[in-house]
């Protein structure tokens, strides 16, 4: 397994250009589902997850082909007539957001067997809205073996069933959730209205490409989103957006280290709470255009200030930025309170941290980072994907030399990384398994 071995002490300066954002890419990826032909997502990054879904929709009959050299960031998919209706176990184990097939494969095909995607380090995940609002929507849901299997029922002969519109009102605010529905809601007969529906960009960006691709979708992107089903769908020609995840853990790296970066091609309003709270905390974050692209500037200026912290759905402080902002604080003037209010599990990085030298407390959802002096390196084990970014940027501000073990957390979702960070100056490489 791969390592990543970091040298800590060097304030970061220079540019990168952010990736497109995985958490779009995965949803939009299974919107090929949604109709037969030849589909073409462009900024896909190049990463762990997205060959995941790559292959089951490989399982499924598709053909997925990513461009070469320049163009290696274009995905090119095709789809049969007939996808076989099927995530077998194998793969979703792998990667939760295979669930994100659900939707497509019911409303195309009017069945579809998923397995589970069962609990992951962060927490229990579970899936219940999404299953609620496809039977609300019609769909009879059965558990067994592991799996969802999920049919339309047959009233006599004529035309294939399909689903029918309905409210959904979900009783949490679920990312895929919301997007299963959607995908699911743009084939059925009628209208659905979605309440208490997830705001994120990612979930935005999803309904542009499905609007792309002759669904009717208002609202995406706020919390009621009401869907206007139609009887058939044209193939996506899509652009993924920027990674605000991405971004904001590249701030985190600029601000924390005093430097001086500058992210390329991004979306400002969607990094505007990780950008108050470093402001709050002493930062400077700019943004500004540059050649018909959006920047953001962070410089970190002098020892930042401790500032609390509540994680919260968009457009709230992103549960996927906790991690890496713990990491700011660690260093900080004062003390924070850090309250993780979406996933019961997310502190695991927390452990490694103290390692380092850090003095943080975690009671329940509830960590007290304390700043201290310094850090200093050591070996440290990745558990999630936003864990071992954390622990990476811990070795970017730590004394001597620190080991991330079990980088394929982080390939799960960063895009080389220790290349952006190396292009900011890092000291920081790959070392393969030994
Ligand atoms: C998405 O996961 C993201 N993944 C996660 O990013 C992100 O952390 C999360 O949203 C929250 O923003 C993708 O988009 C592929 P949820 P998702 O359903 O959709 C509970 C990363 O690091 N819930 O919004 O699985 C659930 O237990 C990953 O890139 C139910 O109770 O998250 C959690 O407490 C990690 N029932 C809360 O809602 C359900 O049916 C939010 O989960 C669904 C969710």
């Amino acid at each position: 397994m791969d390592r990543m071995i970091v040298r800590g002490g060097k304030a970061l300066a220079g540019e990168v250009e952010v990736s497109g954002a995985k958490n779009a890419a995965l949803p939009v990826m299974t919107a090929s589902l949604l109709c037969e032909g030849e589909h073409r997502i462009r900024r896909v990054p190049v990463l762990a997850d997205v060959a995941t879904m790559a292959r089951l929709l490989g399982h499924m009959g598709a053909e997925v082909v990513r461009g070469r050299g320049r163009a290696r960031t274009e995905l090119r998919i095709r789809t049969p007539a007939a996808p076989r209706p099927e995530a077998p176990y194998e793969l979703v184990k792998t990667m939760r957001a295979s669930v994100l097939a659900l939707g497509p494969l019911v409303a195309r095909l009017g069945r579809a067997r998923v397995s589970l995607p069962g609990g992951c380090a962060i927490g229990a995940r579970p899936i219940d809205q999404h299953l609620k609002g496809l039977a609300a929507l019609g769909a009879e849901l059965r558990l067994e073996h592991g799996y969802v299997e999920a049919v339309l029922p047959r009233h006599g002969p004529g035309p294939a069933p399909r689903l029918r519109g309905a409210h959904v009102p979900f009783d949490v605010v679920t990312v895929t959730g919301t997007e299963n529905l959607l995908m699911a809601a743009a084939l059925a007969r009628g209208t659905t209205v979605l309440t208490n529906a997830a705001r994120e960009p990612e979930v935005e960006d999803l309904a542009r490409a499905l609007r792309g691709m002759g669904a009717r979708i208002e609202g995406a992107g706020t919390d009621v989103v009401e869907i206007e089903g139609v009887d058939e769908l044209r193939p996506l020609d899509h652009e993924v957006v920027a990674d605000r995840i991405e971004a904001g853990t590249l701030m985190i790296a600029g601000a924390a280290t005093r430097g001086n970066v500058v992210l390329r091609n991004v979306v400002p309003a969607h990094l505007e709470a990780l950008s108050q709270k470093l402001r709050e905390a002493g930062a400077t974050v700019e943004s500004f255009s540059d050649g018909g692209r959006d920047c953001v500037r962070v410089r970190g200026g002098g020892r930042l200030r401790s500032v609390d912290l509540r994680t919260h759905p968009y457009p709230g402080f992103p549960t996927d930025m906790q991690a890496q902002t713990m990491v700011l604080l660690c260093l900080a003037q004062g003390s924070a309170v850090v309250e993780e209010t979406v996933f019961e599990n997310r502190f695991m990085h927390v452990l490694e941290l103290t390692r380092m030298g850090a003095d943080i407390t975690v009671s329940g959802r509830t960590a007290v980072v304390k700043g201290v002096e310094a850090l200093s390196g050591a070996p440290v084990m990745a558990t999630d994907l936003r864990a071992s970014a954390s622990l990476v940027l811990a070795g970017l501000l730590a004394d001597g030399e620190t080991e991330v073990q079990r980088v394929y957390h982080l390939d799960r979702g960063y895009e080389r990384l220790e290349r952006k960070l190396r292009a900011l100056g890092a000291d920081i490489r790959r070392a393969s398994a030994s």
